[in-house]
């Protein structure tokens, strides 16, 4: 009964943390929060320099699961790839290397070469559902576009995305949401089935390279063009499997928010129907006021001292980007969601420093061509009013909207 009551408290903070944000940002140091086992940092300030501070703050345990697996779970996974550690998960010369493809594999060129497959896509899911007059676009739309732009990157037959999407979705269940034995069973075999899935197109491209990012991979951290070795396996495998995660859940749960707060203020979406060059700054501003990534984890190496406070040597600090952005001493009415605000790009949504995210430039121009397409086909998109205010899905790491029920 104490824990379901704890999982309810965690749910609900985890559906709304911005007035716990809010305390954090107005008190003396930082603020320990027992839901997070964590140091919550939440002044913009402070979130760049424990960024920054990358000798004092390490990324190994950067994204913790929230769960506890149970024995059967972990009798499962030993069948698939990995854990391995992960460019997300990874210190100086070690992050280098696991960077350095995804730098070339997400250059500005390679984006942009992405984007008429994936204004395509986006035209083709519309065209699914723009003669019925009304639609759950998280489903219809937002979970299935970036699952699809992110399976080119990597190389993925499109006929693979769908089990590639769905094992993704099941590896976050696994490690965030609280199932019964069964069903952590269950997920842990479709997380394995994933697994196998990329360990298949690993092995074929070390035989037949071609240009895509599953083949830079593979050149990068596996050189030379011998087989390659069962923990070369597991290590590409796991961080395939981490590209994959890190760029469709986000992209996709952005999709949904972005839109839930347009539509949710009529004179924004009309605004935006008006002057559709507004597109930039919307996507802009969606991205500061409610982010899909809300915080990551860092460990303290040695002692240090934070906004004042002193931590010991691993001492654990939640580095909330979410609250960062609404800090007030960075911008004015900071809980206020508003497409005219100015010069609005200096947000923390997408990390900063070395483990910036590398995939911001493809995150954007897919909620860009979104709100671009939207105005043109539906213009007259509005909330469905005969469906309760939509709800957020209780997590830090991919919050959007659990539905989104909509007409035009
Ligand atoms: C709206 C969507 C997205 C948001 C909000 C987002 C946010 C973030 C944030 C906050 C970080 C920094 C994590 C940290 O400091 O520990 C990050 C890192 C990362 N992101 Fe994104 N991201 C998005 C989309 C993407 C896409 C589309 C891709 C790839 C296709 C991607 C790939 C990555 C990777 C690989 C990292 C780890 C980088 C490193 O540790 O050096 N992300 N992302």
């Amino acid at each position: 009964m104490a824990r379901l009551d704890d999982q309810a408290r965690r749910d609900e903070l985890y559906r709304d943390p911005y007035p716990l944000y809010d305390r954090a940002r107005r008190a003396e140091g930082l603020m320990y929060v027992p839901e997070f086992d964590a140091w919550l940092v939440a002044r913009d300030q402070d979130v760049r320099e424990v960024l920054l501070r990358t000798e004092d703050f390490s990324s190994a345990n950067a994204l913790l699961p929230d769960m506890p697996l149970s024995e059967a779970a972990l009798g499962v996974l030993p069948r698939g790839f990995g854990p391995r550690p992960t460019v997300v998960s990874s210190d100086d010369a070690a992050h280098r290397r696991h960077r350095a493809p995804l730098n070339r594999g997400l250059s500005a060129a390679r984006v942009a070469a992405l984007l008429p497959y994936a204004r395509t896509c986006a035209e083709e899911l519309v065209d699914g559902f723009a003669a019925d007059g009304s639609a759950e676009l998280v489903e219809a739309y937002a979970s299935r576009l970036p699952g699809m732009v992110v399976g080119r990157l990597i190389g993925l037959d499109p006929a693979d995305v769908p089990a590639a999407v769905h094992g993704g979705y099941r590896a976050e269940e696994l490690l965030f949401r609280p199932l019964s034995p069964e069903g952590q069973v269950a997920a842990a075999e479709d997380v394995v089935a994933l697994q196998h899935l990329l360990d298949g197109y690993v092995r074929e491209r070390r035989e037949r390279p071609r240009g895509d990012m599953c083949s830079t991979m593979v050149a990068a951290l596996a050189p030379g063009d011998a087989e390659l070795t069962l923990e070369q396996r597991h290590e590409l495998v796991t961080s395939l499997q981490n590209l994959l995660i890190a760029g469709f859940l986000t992209t996709s749960a952005l999709i949904g928010t972005m839109l839930l707060h347009l539509l949710g203020d009529r004179r924004q979406w009309r605004a935006l129907r008006a002057d559709p060059s507004l597109v930039p700054a919307a996507v802009e501003e969606a991205v500061r006021h409610d982010t899909a990534i809300q915080a990551f984890r860092r460990t303290t190496t040695r002692p240090v001292t934070l906004a004042g406070t002193k931590l010991p040597a691993a001492s654990t600090v939640l580095v909330a980007f979410g609250s960062a952005n609404r800090d007030e001493r960075r911008y004015e009415r900071a809980g206020e969601f508003d497409i005219t605000r100015p010069g609005n790009r200096q947000h923390l949504a997408f990390g900063y420093g070395t483990h910036g995210c590398p995939g911001s430039q493809l995150a954007r121009d897919q909620l860009r061509l979104t709100l671009e397409l939207f105005v043109r086909r539906m213009p007259e998109l509005r909330l469905d009013r005969d469906r309760p205010r939509p709800q957020m899905r209780p997590t830090l790491i991919h919050r959007s909207p659990q539905a989104l029920y909509v007409t035009w």
